[in-house]
């Protein structure tokens, strides 16, 4: 029988993950790198508890599809994606902390902090973010250097204060103060949407494409993070823990304003839906080329975890 369409799109999903989890497993042994004097055992294993625990790899897959796409080396794309899979994890870790959304269950497994303590989650993100930037810089990732140059740039400003952890501090100012529609939407591009727009835009920075065509797919990347983040929020009120690996209805919980909070949630999916149309539609002059990421923007609004 023929595959279908969306049957395709999960064989594909499920072989970048398999991909980026034997990459993560390579970068996470025990033995120290050149200019490294020892990792210490304990806190490899709570990097490895925080990364290789059968996450979605969305950021990865997304490096991925887009470097295929523009014909970007596969072996320097994966490590990108690998590197970006590093640092999402370690937001991860650090947003489970008990002085941030305090969760004690992700990816279906104890948090980094309940598996081993406190200090112990803090300083495996800490090594996780570093390592990122370090395997984007290596030799061993093979493209031009200044194409490893603009990545760790690129990655930087995504992931710092302008980007994620900027984020992450105005989602926990928004407990205290819920802000309005456009406070929403900017803290939502900070926290989550800056992480999706790198992983697109690597694909074609990987590939040296000008800056037109990184552009374009930059502004997929923009849209689906918001999307993500408005799925991820429905998610919370509509999903439970069982489902989603994590702990559901926490948004409310906390007074966390959300567009589904502001708008509830019918209003919410039919934005979802619009930006949905909208990366599709950024996608056009790529013609069949862009399928599997017009897939990924179906995907995450329609995801169930
Ligand atoms: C969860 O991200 C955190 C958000 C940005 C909403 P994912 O839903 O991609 O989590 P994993 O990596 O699949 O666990
Ligand atoms: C997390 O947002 C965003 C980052 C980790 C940067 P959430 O706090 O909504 O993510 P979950 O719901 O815990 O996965
Ligand atoms: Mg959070
Ligand atoms: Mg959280
Ligand atoms: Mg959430």
């Amino acid at each position: 029988m023929e595959k279908s369409v969306s049957d395709t799109f999960a064989i594909r999903l499920d072989s970048a993950a398999a991909q980026v989890a034997a990459a993560l497993e390579a970068l996470l042994g025990e033995a120290p790198l050149d200019g490294e004097i020892a990792r210490p055992a304990h806190l490899i294993l709570a990097m490895r508890h925080g990364v290789l625990n059968g996450g979605k790899r969305l950021r990865p897959f997304l490096v991925i599809e887009t470097a295929r796409m523009l014909g970007a080396p596969e072996d320097a794309a994966l490590r990108v994606a690998a590197a970006l899979e590093c640092i999402h994890c370690y937001s991860l870790v650090h947003d489970d902390l008990p002085a941030m959304d305090d969760d004690d269950l992700r990816r279906g497994q104890p948090t980094v902090h309940i598996a081993f303590d406190e200090a112990t989650a803090i300083l495996a993100g800490d090594a996780l973010l570093t390592l990122a930037f370090d395997v984007i810089s290596a030799p061993e990732t093979d493209l031009p250097a200044d194409a490893r140059l603009r990545l760790v740039n690129a990655l930087s400003r995504a992931a710092g204060v302008g980007g994620m952890v900027g984020g992450q501090a105005l989602d926990l100012a928004a407990e205290r103060v819920s802000p309005d529609e456009a406070g929403i939407v900017k803290l939502q591009a900070m926290k989550t949407g800056a992480l999706l727009r790198f992983a697109c835009a690597a694909g074609a920075i990987a590939a040296g494409c000008d800056d037109a065509i990184v552009a374009r797919v930059t502004r997929f990347g923009e849209i689906i993070g918001l999307a993500f983040q408005l799925a991820d929020d429905l998610l919370d009120v509509t999903s439970d823990a069982a489902t989603l690996g994590k702990a559901a209805g926490k948004d409310a919980a906390r007074g966390k304003g959300t567009l589904v909070s502001l708008h509830g949630a019918p209003v919410a999916k039919q934005k979802l839906a619009a930006l949905v149309d909208e990366a599709e539609a950024v996608l056009a002059p790529f013609g069949d080329a862009a399928d599997t990421l017009r897939q990924a923007a179906g995907f995450i609004a329609t995801r169930e975890k």
